[in-house]
């Protein structure tokens, strides 16, 4: 029998790519966004079969409801993984900005996270992929809200896999670096821009690997190693310098 899964945050960038790797392992697919006609032209180029659900993840009962109808409609899944996500730049620290955010990066994470987490349970064993970033290690001026919802995503996934290790339940953290996506596109500073089909490759590889925390792509692990070490001084003196020089260009 095919494997199941579903990818919240479907219809661009690291989702999409998701959806047409897995679709070449034989994945069967539910996708999910609000954005629906980009759902269909995906679904077009997939070659196993899919769903489609138009979920907006800020809304919170609706998009629980409409999520556990697309596991009942596609009778078992074997993994979910909540990719959804927003990154606006806020220097000026607009409340609206930073509510929006936290509303999809961290409401809409934890409900779409709880369904998975219930259903899984309920059938006693699953895999959960959360797509955090490396932006979670350290504070921004730029996006603020953005750092700290990532933070959140991956302390979240820290609390499931040290709650469900009983439940052959796997819990998996993706911390990508930037990603060649919709989501970077005409922001300044793409310092290591990576290609979205080599992230997702590697988003991949861990999965079947089952890992717990991985950086995409490689590379981005080495930073995430260095960022850690650094003092805050000297990291928001390199990192305001990197901004002012992308600024310039
Ligand atoms: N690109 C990077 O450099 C990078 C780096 C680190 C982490 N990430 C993370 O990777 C994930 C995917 O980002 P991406 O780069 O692929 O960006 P993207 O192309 O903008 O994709 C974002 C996805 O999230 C969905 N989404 C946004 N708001 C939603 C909502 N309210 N309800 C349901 N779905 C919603 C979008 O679908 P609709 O708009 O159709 O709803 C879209 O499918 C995000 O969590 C992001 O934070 C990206």
């Amino acid at each position: 029998m095919s494997k199941k899964a579903i990818i919240i945050g479907a219809s661009s960038g690291i989702g999409a790519e998701l959806a047409r790797q897995l679709s070449c392992l034989g994945y069967e697919l539910g996708l999910v966004a609000r954005r629906t006609q980009l759902l269909k032209d995906l679904q077009k180029t997939l070659s196993t079969k899919s769903l489609i659900k138009t979920i907006d993840v800020r809304l919170v009962d609706d998009a629980k409801k409409q999520l556990q109808e697309l596991i009942s409609e596609m009778q078992q899944v074997d993994l979910i993984i909540v990719n959804s996500g927003i990154w606006i730049a806020n220097p000026d620290l607009d409340l609206d900005f930073e509510i929006e955010t936290i509303k999809v990066n961290v409401l809409g994470f934890v409900s779409m996270i709880n369904v998975a987490v219930k259903y899984f349970i309920s059938i006693g064993s699953g895999h959960i992929v959360g797509i955090s970033s490396i932006a979670g290690l350290r504070g921004s001026g730029r996006s603020p809200s953005y750092n700290a919802s990532k933070a959140f995503v991956s302390i979240y996934m820290a609390g499931l896999r040290q709650k469900l290790s009983t439940n052959n339940i796997v819990v998996t953290d993706i911390r990508p670096g930037l990603v060649d996506t919709p989501m970077v596109k005409g922001r300044k500073n793409n310092f290591w821009l990576q290609p979205v089909e080599k992230a997702v490759h590697q988003i991949i590889s861990a999965i079947n690997n089952k890992r717990k925390v991985v950086y995409v792509t490689k590379r981005w692990g080495l930073i995430a190693f260095l960022s850690k070490l650094l003092p805050e001084a000297l990291y928001n003196y390199i990192y305001n310098k990197q901004i002012s020089k992308s600024l310039k260009r």
